[in-house]
């Protein structure tokens, strides 16, 4: 978490006091109840006047909090905005999103992360923002970031791995991501490679990784995230109607953004150190689980042209590896999947195996 207040360049840095987020936590513990003023200067080791500045400050972010000489303090909203404070109180990561750069608006927050990294921002700086007005995705398209209704993240990393292995960050992004998903979303949520996150088969979820290389080690990583959360159905423009969802439109009722992504970071953190001790192997493992594209027949639109086959799996460098007509396995890089057959079993059940796809 970031402890300090200290203005950093441009209006638009607001960053988490200590204080603020301590205060914000109890005044949410406490559900709506009044907290005496003394209860909370004891709490949090800091004066009553302390107190004042910082709930009048969680005013200013827009919280609603009322006052009195002899109640204390009452929080009665909680606000679905993810500002420092609110993503703060849900943080459960032990270092990534500690550094916080909120934008109400900004072209992309891969774009403001990237200049971040150049100019020496630490491992693990999370920059969010409500909207975007360039948000970027694969291959030139353009990410749909409506104010206040989607997650648009973007992670600053120094992995020490070889720039070889950044590939399979997408992967990894994708499994804590499908994680964070599955105990909200009642139906079930899979991976399309490479970046794509999918419930019901429509598309909630996306990633772009932007890195800088040296030949043999990585400068930085740029992990983004898009995910639609309350974005209402009819509300996604018409190139994306009926392909796209959001867990609102899953789940039938507004879902808590902050929530959402202090549990994604919390499992992507976890998958983060496990791949310095492990490698990607588990990372690779779980994917296969929570994928269904082994079996189904596809349609690889990549920068060579397209190729038709059966999904074979995909291969322990996260390549996608592909059963063409005459029975060889063709290794694919990057490209687009498009599925031309419904799936069949789920991923659990599928039988996937290694040795069914080894070429
Ligand atoms: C895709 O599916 O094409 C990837 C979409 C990635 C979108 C996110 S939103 C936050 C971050 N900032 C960007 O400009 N893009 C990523």
């Amino acid at each position: 978490m970031v402890l300090d207040d200290a203005p950093r360049e441009g209006a638009s840095f607001i960053m988490a006091t200590n204080t603020r987020h301590h205060l914000l936590v109890s005044l949410k513990e406490a559900h709506g109840n009044w907290v005496s003023g003394e209860e909370l200067s004891r709490k949090l080791g800091v004066t009553r006047t302390a107190i004042w500045k910082q709930a009048c400050s969680l005013r200013n972010e827009g919280y609603v909090i009322d006052s009195s000489t002899r109640k204390g303090y009452m929080l009665r909203e909680a606000l679905d905005r993810l500002l420092p404070a609110e993503i703060g109180a849900s943080l459960r990561s032990k270092r990534l999103g500690h550094r916080i750069v909120f934008e109400k608006e900004v072209d992309s927050t891969n774009r403001l992360a990237r200049d971040l990294a150049i100019s020496g921002a630490v491992e693990g700086t999370l920059v969010v923002a409500e909207t975007q007005t360039g948000g970027r995705g694969r291959k030139g398209r353009k990410w749909f970031s409506p104010p206040g209704e989607g997650i648009y993240l973007s992670l600053v990393l120094r992995p020490r791995f070889q720039p070889a292995e950044a590939p399979k960050m997408t992967l990894l992004a994708g499994v804590a991501l499908a994680e964070t998903l599955i105990p909200v979303v009642p139906s079930r949520v899979t991976i399309k490679w490479p970046n794509d996150v999918l419930t019901g088969g429509q598309k909630i979820a996306g990633i772009l990784i932007e890195i800088s290389t040296q030949i043999d080690a990585i400068d930085y990583m740029v992990v983004g995230v898009g995910l639609n959360v309350n974005t209402q159905p009819e509300s996604f423009p018409d190139e994306l109607r009926g392909r796209a969802t959001s867990l609102a439109a899953q789940t039938g009722r507004p879902v808590r953004r902050a929530e959402i992504l202090g549990n994604f970071l919390e499992r992507f953190e976890q998958y983060y150190d496990l791949i310095a001790g492990e490698g990607f192997a588990p990372v690779i493992r779980r994917w296969r689980d929570l994928s269904d594209m082994a079996g189904r027949r596809v349609r690889v639109h990549s920068f060579s042209g397209s190729l038709e086959g059966t999904i074979a799996g995909i291969d322990d460098d996260g390549t996608l590896l592909l059963t063409g007509a005459d029975g060889d396995i063709e290794r694919v890089i990057a490209g687009d999947v498009e599925y031309i057959q419904a799936s069949g079993v789920g991923p659990q059940e599928s039988g996937y195996k290694r040795k069914d796809f080894v070429p």
